[in-house]
């Protein structure tokens, strides 16, 4: 299994995940700007693993700071890590739990403030892939046996700790001995189908079929697919759901067909302060990664380009959101609101 993401005394190590699958190759950030950079660059992405590396990258940043003024430098480290990228709400989660732990320990010698730091970062990671599992457990039982399952994007180990949130899903169905198989989107622009679920669940020896963005809804209409599991980047107090660009597609086309339409996600991607979808931030990314497939240009020179990273599924669209304290279920602003205001166990 990769390692996503990892602590280690030299820094922060990555897997490059702009070069999967043709390359495996690891990047150290050895500052917490360049962990910023990595988060932007998207040589880590995947809500869960943009929190993991975005809390090791406050802890990195605090270990190389002179201690001179900690309350300065641990905001101008969030702050920065903050601007890279804006829908996964994990990401903000992550640096403010940091923040917290900062203030429980500010004003101790500052050792004790960068091993605090460190702690928290590595047993955010631990807890997540702990997460991930417990999700899969609530989610396997949902997936119907002898079936195909299809997802979108990547949301597996490679976008979180370890495990995956609806590639756990998938793991825990087939661990439990469902017989079953998954379809994965290639997902376009950035191809986190095709290069990382593709080729993770093929590691794993997890039968998976790749099919391009606008073959689902065939797949779907001719009876193929048992159900949809996808995971999610920030989901409002009343279940509309921020994923990768292409999942609101996916999501009409399973209702209109009726195929049960999943998500899984941790509590951490729940954000009660958003009442709807309407207020996620959907993040714009570059004009080249339209134009470009593989880094050829496809397009004619100068065409004008929109590429929205994310879109919103409206709850009405959503069977259930899995996480590890249970599935949610329509009313979401109700199921939801109890899940996240349970104590954790
Ligand atoms: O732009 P990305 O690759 O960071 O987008 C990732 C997704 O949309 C995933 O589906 C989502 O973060 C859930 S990952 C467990």
């Amino acid at each position: 299994m990769v390692e996503t993401v990892q602590w280690t005394a030299d820094g922060v190590v990555l897997i490059d995940q702009t070069r999967l699958p043709r390359e495996i190759e690891y990047v150290t950030c050895k500052t917490y700007q360049e962990v910023a950079v990595a988060i932007k660059d998207m040589i880590v992405r995947g809500a869960p693993a943009i929190g993991v590396t975005a809390a090791m990258g406050v802890a990195l940043g605090m270990l190389h700071s002179d201690g001179a003024d900690p309350d300065a430098e641990i905001e101008r480290i969030i702050d920065t890590l903050a601007r890279t990228r804006p829908t996964a709400v994990n990401l903000f989660w992550a640096l403010d739990r940091m923040r917290v732990v900062y203030l429980s320990v500010k004003g101790r010698p500052i050792t004790d403030i960068r091993q605090r730091l460190v702690d928290e970062a590595v047993l955010i990671k631990a807890e997540d892939i702990a997460i991930n599992e417990a999700m899969g457990q609530h989610g396997a039982a949902l997936v119907p046996n002898g079936r195909t399952v299809l997802t979108h994007c990547n949301a597996g180990a490679l976008a979180t700790a370890g495990y995956g949130t609806a590639l756990g899903v998938i793991r825990a169905a087939v661990a439990s001995g469902k017989q079953i198989d998954v379809f994965a989107d290639e997902t376009r622009p950035f191809l986190q189908g095709a290069r990382l679920t593709a080729w993770e669940l093929q590691q794993d020896g997890i039968p998976v079929t790749l099919i391009t963005d606008n073959m689902a809804g065939h797949f779907m209409k001719t009876g193929r697919i048992g159900c949809v599991v996808v995971g999610a980047d920030r989901i409002a107090a009343n279940g509309d759901v921020a994923n990768k660009i292409g999942t609101y597609s996916v999501a009409v086309l399973a209702k209109e067909n009726g195929v049960p339409f999943y998500v899984a996600a941790p509590i951490s991607t729940i954000d009660l302060k958003l009442a709807s979808g309407d207020e996620i931030p959907i993040e714009e990314r570059a004009a080249s990664e339209v134009t470009r497939v593989g880094g050829v240009e496809v397009a004619p020179d100068g065409i004008a380009v929109a590429n929205p990273a994310f879109d919103v599924t409206p709850h009405r669209y959503v069977t259930g959101i899995i996480t590890e304290r249970g599935v949610a279920r329509a009313p979401y602003t109700e199921s939801l609101a109890t899940l996240v205001n349970q104590p954790a166990t």
